[in-house]
């Protein structure tokens, strides 16, 4: 079986070490229809690849189906995110494909966005069946009360609002046991607008200040493995 790329076990590592930095966000990149890079803060979720294909790693991180980076990624599915740990020093530039998956049904406010060639893991997963809906029920349930009522605002990310008094009468908590009709309702609409978004990296810049002289590796995806290139940093 192909192993993982050896990024992914220095991200894991840098994962493990010095918790309480909360390293487990990055700051994502896309481009609008008009050619702009647009760029925001995201929480990285976990990795997954396709069966026996740890070579092939997407990152899983989650969105409001109604925010404009989705707009974005149905115009362009090119991202690159940034990736800081400030414990142990290091900076993983990851660039790649983005596909985000909202709720299959109808009504949900977005559709998924398009696979493009050359995404390798998605397609594969995509053509095995994967069933993308059960994970993101999955990471909607682990989520905190506090957390899924944010997918509850009665309009979409970035949309005006009048004055915070409205806020005041949106949900708080959606509960995973709901007691109420209500509690019911509010469910069934975070669901609804909450999305899986997956990133299949293809290049991999990253650079180590933790050591002296610091380093700086640059890896490719090419065929069936990933090249690696030491490179000035
Ligand atoms: C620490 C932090 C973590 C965040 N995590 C996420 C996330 O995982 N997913 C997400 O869609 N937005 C997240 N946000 C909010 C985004 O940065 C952004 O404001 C929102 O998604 C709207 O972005 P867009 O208009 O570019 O789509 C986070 C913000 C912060 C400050």
């Amino acid at each position: 079986m192909p192993s993982s790329p050896r990024w992914v076990e220095a991200v894991n590592n840098a994962l493990r070490q010095h918790p309480e930095h909360q390293p487990t966000v990055y700051q994502v990149a896309t481009v609008d229809a008009s050619g702009h890079p647009r760029v925001r803060t995201q929480v990285h979720r976990a990795f997954h690849h396709p069966p026996d294909r740890p070579d092939l790693p997407l990152l899983v991180t989650s969105t409001d189906a109604r925010t404009h980076k989705v707009t974005q990624l149905h115009a362009s599915a090119r991202v690159e995110l940034c990736w800081w740990f400030p414990g142990t020093q290091d900076q993983f530039r990851i660039t790649g494909f983005a596909h985000v998956r909202p709720a299959p049904s109808p009504s949900a406010p977005a559709e998924p966005t398009p696979i493009p060639a050359g995404a390798t893991a998605l397609e594969m997963l995509r053509d095995g069946g994967f069933d993308w809906d059960a994970k993101r029920r999955e990471a909607f349930l682990a989520m905190s009360p506090g957390m899924r009522a944010s997918w509850c605002a009665p309009d979409a990310p970035g949309s005006p609002l009048g004055s915070y008094e409205e806020q005041k009468g949106w949900p708080r908590r959606v509960p995973a046991e709901p007691e109420t009709e209500e509690d019911r309702k509010n469910w069934e609409m975070s669901l609804g607008n909450f999305a899986l978004m997956l990133v299949e990296p293809v290049e991999v810049d990253w650079v180590e200040l933790g050591v002296k002289p610091n380093r700086r590796t640059a890896f490719k995806r090419e065929g069936e493995g990933w090249v690696e290139q030491l490179v000035v940093p």
